[in-house]
Parts: structure tokens; sequence; C-alpha cells
């Protein structure tokens, strides 16, 4: 009875009322319920609560699209308020008169999105990131002892591999997944992972977080396979994939309410935040941006694994200098990011009725000024000139960090640096940086 009472209290049902008209009773029999005075149901009347507890929660668990429901045909995805494509068109045409944009508003458009995966296709070096963050996963993941008797990789340890830990749940919140190759990988290991370790997990989520519809439903919908053909030792229950449509830097992060673990108690359930493909390099303000939105999702004894793209000794010495040169010829890839980033203001004017403007895209460094604050760091600042105007408008902020210099930056944040790693591009240059971080402090 006592059981049955608290299912239905958290099913939503609490005046007797409501509890007697679950159990097909009148409303009396539940005070002798409640103090006690009767301990269990008869047994007709038991299966009768049993028949519409059970529909309760079938109903519950097909609106929330639990079970991988994407065989029937439908994509479930959760959109944060002022964070819908039309939210961004407004918010779009309400900025373009200032001098920032930033870089939110370049895939939220599905035009935006076919931009960003043509640009991953050519010349972008896809394949050697890919492979960073896999020979990133075998280190983070290595469960070779320490002197301790714990883990070595910091991902081992948040999972409690190789430790008689009591299981914990693990919810991956990916922020900025585009199309979620990255994610995909990482997720792989880490099944391939409890699996081999006869898994101690209680449930792994996966909750992707992207302004872009067209790329979230990719990632949401490979993750889904995935999770469909292999399991990790994790039956369909404890597997789920919830994608948001919601705007980290500038929106509420109303979606934290709905994370699995967000009524655990401290220490049940452990997260990882994904912040890869240098999107960090991307946000108008990283202090800011960690504290007051990272700070919100980050806590304390969860992870944070950043991807950024490095520093070389002198910004003339980086790949993306020659775009900051005028005149020179244009390579397809070169023109694939140059119409990537006029696509939001040339469709922002054909919506508005006006003609497609002059329009060009100059790329400059900055450092040591207010858009690349983290010792060590520049900027590739992308802007568009509207010549028609006589003005110019930031669509991007493209920064290169000083790996070591940037840990050191989180470490006065409240994070610990539990792993680094350093991928290499096709011709051996360390272009890309990882840092696994952990949020200090008891959970
Ligand atoms: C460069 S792309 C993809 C990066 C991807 N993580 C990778 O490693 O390849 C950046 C992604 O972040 C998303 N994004 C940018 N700013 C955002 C914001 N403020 N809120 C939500 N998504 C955002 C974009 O829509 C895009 O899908």
């Amino acid at each position: 009875m006592e059981l049955f009472l608290a299912i239905a209290d958290e099913l939503g049902f609490q005046s007797d009322h409501d509890i007697a008209a679950l159990a097909d009773v009148g409303p009396e029999s539940v005070g002798n319920w409640r103090t006690g005075a009767v301990k269990e149901f008869k047994k007709q009347k038991f299966q009768a609560a049993l028949a519409t507890l059970r529909v309760q929660l079938q109903a519950l668990s097909a609106q929330a699209g639990l079970g991988l429901d994407h065989d029937l045909g439908l994509s479930p995805l959760e959109i944060e308020h002022g964070s819908s494509p039309s939210d961004l068109h407004r918010q779009f045409r309400d900025q373009v008169g200032y001098d920032y944009l930033g870089h939110r508003f370049l895939y939220f458009e599905p035009q935006g999105a076919l931009a960003w995966e043509r640009l991953i296709k050519v010349g972008y070096e896809q394949d050697s990131w890919l492979s960073g963050v896999e020979e990133c996963c075998e280190r983070f993941l290595s469960t070779v002892r320490e002197s301790g008797g714990g883990a070595k990789g910091p991902l081992a340890k948040l999972l409690g591999l190789g430790r008689r830990e009591r299981a914990r749940g693990l919810e991956v919140i990916s922020l900025g997944p585009g199309e979620g190759g990255k994610e995909a990988r990482i997720l792989q290991h880490i099944m391939r992972a409890l699996d081999g370790n006869r898994s101690r997990a209680r449930y792994l989520s996966y909750v992707p977080v992207d302004v872009s519809i067209a790329l979230l439903l990719k990632a949401a919908g490979t993750a889904r396979d995935l999770f469909a053909n292999k399991s990790g030792g994790l039956s369909r229950a404890r597997l789920s994939v919830l994608p948001v449509c919601a705007d980290f830097e500038e929106g509420s992060l109303a979606f934290a309410s709905r994370l699995r673990g967000e009524s655990s108690k401290p220490g049940d359930e452990r997260r990882l935040v994904l912040f890869l493909g240098n999107v960090l390099g991307n946000v108008r303000d990283e202090e800011m941006f960690v504290k007051q939105k990272l700070g919100k999702l980050v806590r304390p004894g969860d992870a944070l694994w950043v991807e950024v793209g490095l520093r070389s000794p002198r910004p003339e010495d980086d790949p993306l200098f020659e775009l900051t040169m005028p005149d020179r010829e244009e390579t397809a890839g070169q023109a694939n990011r140059r119409l990537l980033l006029e696509g939001p203001y040339r469709r922002y004017l054909v919506a508005s009725g006006r003609a497609a403007g002059d329009l060009d895209l100059r790329i400059r460094v900055r450092k040591q000024d207010g858009s690349s604050r983290v010792p060590g760091s520049y900027n590739f600042c992308h802007d568009l000139l509207i010549r028609d105007e006589g003005r110019s408008v930031t669509m991007l902020y493209s920064r290169r960090y000083d790996l070591a210099q940037l840990g050191a930056w989180f470490e006065a944040m409240g994070y610990a640096v539990e792993g680094i790693h350093r991928s290499k591009d096709s011709q051996g240059r360390s272009r890309v940086g990882h840092l696994f971080l952990r949020r200090v402090g008891t959970p």
C-alpha cells in the first residue's frame, strides 16, 4: 500500500479523490490506507490498481519518448522558450544594427546547418579532429591502476570503473554538438567501457543541446541508432536521448530541470558536459559563460571536457591567417566559410523584402583586448562588412588558446585539470587541444 501511495503521489495523484479513482475505490478507503489501518489490497483491487498504474506509466513513457521510439517515425525534441528558430530570427533582427551578432546565428536555419556540413567535408581536417577525440577516449578511459588503486583515466574515474563503487547514473550533456559525430564516438567508447566492466551504471543519458534543429536531429538520431544497436550492458530503459533546442549562451537553461538526474540525491549521478570543436573560442565572453552558464550545469564533482583550437607561436603561422590578407585567391573551402558567415545576413535581407546587399567578409587578428581575455589567446575575429551602410558587424569569434594557460585559467575558476591531450592535423602540427576538467568541491 505504501508503494502504491508513493507512486501515485509521484504521478501527481495527491487528493484522496484522485487516488481512489486510480484504484477504482471510494475516497473513504484512502483514509484507511494513509493511516496504515489497511495495509494491503485485496487481490482483485490490487490487479485493478496495477492495471491503472500501468496505463499511467505507459502514457508518460510514450509522451516522454522513452524506449527509443524513433522506429515509429518520430523524433522527440524539447524546445526552450526563447530559442526557437523564430525567436532567433527576431533576436537577429533586433541586434543586426549593433556591432556584434555572434556564432549562435550561423546554423539555426537549415541552410546554415547544410553549409556547416559542407564545410567539415572539405579542407576542415575533420578526420584528424575525430581521431583526436578517439585518442582522448583511449586515454581518458584507461583503467590501468594508479598507485592509489583507482583507474588512471579521468573519465574511467568519473564512471567508477575498476572500483567497487555503488552504481551511479551518467548524464552526457553536449553543448553545441552540431551533427554530433564526436559525441557518437565518445558514447561508443563509454558503452564499451561499461560493458567490459560489468556495468556499474544505473543509466546513461545523452542530452545534445543546440539551437540548430537540423543538426540536433542528426546528433540525436545517430545516438538513438547507437543505443538501439549496442547497450553497453544497460537495458533500453536505462538508455535515453533527450535533444534540446536551447541557447546555452543567452538562454535561461530551463532545460536543466528536465535532466534525468535533476531529482537524484547528490552523488547518485554524475554529469559529463562536452564542449567540443572550439565552441569556447566562439562565445562572446568566456568568463561570463563559465561562471553564469556552465556553473548551472556542471556541479561540484561533475566533469567538463573542452576541446579548443591551439595557438601557433605567432598568429601568422596559423592556417587561418591567410584569410586575413586582402586580395587573395579564394579556395573552395574558403568560399564555403565565407558563404556560411554571410548566409544569416543575406537570408535576413531576403526575409525582410530587401535587395541583396553589397557584403564582404573581413577576418582580423585581435589580441589582449576585450575579445580575448584568457592569457595567451588571440582571436580571429570574423566581421561582415555591410558596404551599403558603411559599417561592419561581428559574426564570429574564433580564438586560439595556449593549453597550459587555459588550464590555469580554468583552475582559477574552480576546476581541476585531470586530463590533457593535443591532437595533430594531417601535417603533424598540434592544432587542437583537449582538457578534461573536474569541478572542485563536494557533490
Ligand atoms: C562549430 S559548430 C559544431 C561544433 C561541434 N561541437 C564540433 O566539434 O564539430 C557549433 C555548434 O554550436 C551551436 N551553437 C552555437 N552557439 C550556440 C548557442 N548559443 N546555443 C546553442 N547552440 C549553439 C551551433 O548551432 C553549432 O551546431
